[in-house]
């Protein structure tokens, strides 16, 4: 079994202005024991106006966090008003972007062929995609989680080569689990993980071994270390839990 090295990502969504991102990330470093980071990957995804500021402070101050962008466009440039290019993230040192968060999904229109684009997009330009996927309420009692999460991760990574593939991450949010408080148990998760694992395992081989693959949906300090405890499950993308810096420093110290 190769090492997967945890990655825990906070995704604030939309919150946090770039004072409000200075203002986090020092006090979240200030605080966290630097062994914290040891074995870990931590990564940061605000809002696109906060990148710049904490790229800069990431960088000056030589801190041992990632930056990751919530979304952005699958094309370089053109006439695409308000969009965000993945060369222009890359420029401000973005290593991961989140793609196909169920909120894009269900609110903004994203389909299967577009994710497949834009984690196309993210890789083209050296960054690392969170490809997320998960089942609705709907699609879970009906007895449709394996069908639904296997689909949508054969759909993402369609024509990603397997050189491309060793950089990519997967977040499983099953999207009744997301901002509600209930979130998957550890053994659920863990299971679900195991599916869509195994759909990895058909596009690449032994490499879906060494894919990390986080959970994602009301991970919170109290239960972290059981999800991070489980074989299959290497991280956690974190919303709610990841807005406080007190909060989500506790978040990063489980198990200790
Ligand atoms: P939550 O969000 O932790 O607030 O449930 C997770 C996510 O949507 O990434």
């Amino acid at each position: 079994m190769p090492d997967r090295r945890p990655i825990i990502a906070a995704n604030w969504k939309m919150h946090h202005d770039h004072h409000a991102a200075i203002q986090f990330v020092q006090k979240l470093t200030y605080i966290v024991e630097a062994e914290v980071y040891e074995g870990l990957d931590v990564v940061i995804c605000p809002p696109f106006t906060d990148l710049r500021s904490l790229q800069t402070l990431i960088e000056s101050d030589q801190l041992d966090l990632a930056l990751g962008a919530q979304n952005c466009y699958f094309e370089d440039q053109g006439a695409f008003t308000g969009e965000v290019s993945p060369p222009m993230l890359a420029k401000l040192k973005v290593a991961y972007v989140i793609v196909g968060h169920s909120e894009r999904r269900q609110r903004f229109g994203e389909d299967d062929e577009i994710v497949n684009r834009k984690v196309q997009a993210v890789l083209r330009h050296g960054m690392a995609p969170i490809v997320c996927v998960g089942e609705t309420l709907e699609e879970r009692e009906g007895g449709r989680t394996a069908e639904t999460v296997a689909g949508q991760a054969r759909a993402a990574f369609a024509g990603v080569t397997k050189a491309q593939f060793e950089r990519c991450v997967v977040a499983y949010e099953p999207i009744w689990a997301i901002g509600t408080g209930h979130n998957a148990t550890p053994e659920d998760a863990d299971g679900t993980i195991g599916v869509i694992r195994s759909a990895l395992r058909d596009l690449y081989g032994d490499l879906a071994d060494g894919a990390r693959i986080q959970y994602g949906g009301s991970v919170k300090p109290g239960n972290v270390a059981d999800l991070m405890a489980m074989p299959e499950i290497d991280g956690a993308l974190v919303g709610g839990a990841s807005l406080d810096p007190d909060e989500f420093a506790r978040l990063l110290r489980w198990g200790r």
